[in-house]
């Protein structure tokens, strides 16, 4: 299948965020992919249901919700409510995942697991049945613009094998300094979706960055 790709809007302009969301539907990005942070899990606090729904109310493309908090299984529903399309929680703040997971597919959401750098994917073995995409995050989570760890390379093969073995329909998506640079090698390593904040934003031209990382070119 062809990859696709989630700007991430905690790079956007928090000021203008209805414009960015519009350049966002403009574009040829596949979804719009929204962190949460607690101030707890991460050392950020970025954004809550409020601005999750207005969001919601503007966008054109399906919406994916990372949570980098901890005791996600309080927010499903809020979140459902709000507008995730596809809803996206730590391995690290859950201790008993497959319920988790089995509830967002329950409140008709797909089902995403974030892995931490230090989490090896072996541990998703039991799980990838129940879910819908890993997330395999490339950069310590909390802040955008920091550097791509190259470790992440040996990951995303050993869990394309992993899910490729068996069959499995679940995706595998990457985030964090993730630009036109790194894309190519990403998504012939095994990557199904792209997550990049500042390599578009920051860009002058980021419907055309998206492309860029669309068309790899
Ligand atoms: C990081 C977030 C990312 C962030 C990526 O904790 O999960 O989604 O927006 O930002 P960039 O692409 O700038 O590294
Ligand atoms: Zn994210």
């Amino acid at each position: 299948m062809d990859h696709l790709v989630a700007p991430s809007l905690l790079a956007a302009d928090f000021g203008n965020l209805a414009e960015d969301v519009r350049i966002v539907n403009g574009s040829c990005a596949d979804w719009i992919h929204l962190d949460i942070m607690d101030g707890v899990f991460v050392p950020n606090i970025s954004f809550g249901f409020p601005v999750v729904e207005c969001v919601k109310r503007i966008a054109e493309k399906p919406l994916d919700v990372h949570l980098m908090i901890v005791d996600p299984d309080r927010y499903l529903s809020r979140f459902r409510e709000a507008g995730a399309d596809i809803l996206t929680i730590q391995y690290e703040a859950c201790v008993h995942l497959q319920r988790t997971v089995t509830s967002i597919r329950d409140l008709g959401m797909k089902a995403g697991v974030a892995l931490n750098p230090h989490t090896p994917v072996s541990l998703l073995k039991n799980t990838l049945p129940y879910i819908d995409m890993v997330l395999i995050m490339t950069v310590n989570p909390g802040f955008g613009g920091q550097s791509f760890i190259a470790e992440s390379y040996n990951k995303i093969r050993e869990l394309r094998t992993m899910i490729d073995e068996k069959g499995y329909a679940v995706l595998i998506q990457v985030d964090g300094g993730v630009d036109t640079s790194n894309a190519e090698e990403l998504t012939s390593a095994g990557v199904n979706v792209l997550v990049a904040g500042n390599s578009v934003f920051s860009s002058d031209d980021p419907a055309e960055t998206i492309r860029r990382l669309k068309k790899l070119c």
